[in-house]
């Protein structure tokens, strides 16, 4: 499986960057995790640039459309969405990029519910498919674990651990592979993602 990991914080020693980083050992062989830079090199949203999309917002497209899932680790701003992640999803409204796209979300704060809320509400809207078994709030923030303790702590490994096979359960019970996905899509053959 090919998985596109979307961070929603810039900040260099960013926790939920940490998870995504750690999920990367922690998930099978089978799947290939990309953490995406590119939503770090979005411009802000606006309507006016979509029928000639910026770069970056191309490239983010078509990272989205060459993989099988997302996995989205965003933290809380003020009871809200990053601007980060809003804005990239802003920009995948009108594509329907995530129309049927399987998304796991990720907590990283048992505090943040809003947001977590607030970021499931709006890929809902946006007709994505929610992979709830695997996506799980983990207590990161408050123990300020690194990638190095995420792994090592034992309780949030396994809890990481299965969230990924729930995510493998949930793609063959849909029945899909991903070479055929992507081949639907018309976009990329299932090899690498587009850098
Ligand atoms: C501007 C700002 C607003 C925040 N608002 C909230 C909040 O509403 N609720 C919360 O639980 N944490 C809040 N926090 C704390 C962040 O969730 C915490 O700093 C987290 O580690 C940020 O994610 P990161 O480590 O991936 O950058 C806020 C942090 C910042 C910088």
């Amino acid at each position: 499986m090919h998985i596109l990991a979307l961070c929603g914080s810039l900040r260099t020693q960013s926790l939920n960057a940490a998870l995504l980083r750690a999920i990367c050992r922690l998930a099978p062989a089978t799947m290939q995790i990309h953490i995406s830079d590119t939503i770090a090199a979005l411009p802000l949203f606006n309507p006016d640039l979509e029928d000639d999309a910026p770069p970056a917002v191309r490239l983010l497209r078509q990272q989205i459309l060459a993989a099988d899932a997302l996995l989205i680790a965003s933290p809380e701003y003020a009871h809200g969405i990053t601007s980060v992640m809003k804005n990239a999803l802003d920009w995948m409204v009108s594509s329907e990029d995530l129309v049927q796209k399987p998304v796991v979300v990720l907590n990283a704060s048992p505090r943040a519910s809003h947001a977590d809320l607030a970021l499931r509400e709006v890929l809902s809207v946006m007709s994505a498919e929610i992979i709830d078994a695997a996506s799980i709030t983990v207590p990161i923030i408050g123990a300020r674990l690194d990638e190095d303790g995420i792994v090592a702590h034992a309780d949030i490994a396994a809890s990481l651990t299965g969230a990924m096979k729930a995510v493998e359960v949930y793609w063959q019970l849909r029945g899909l592979n991903s070479a055929a996905n992507a081949a639907d899509a018309g976009v990329v053959g299932g090899a690498a993602f587009p850098l």
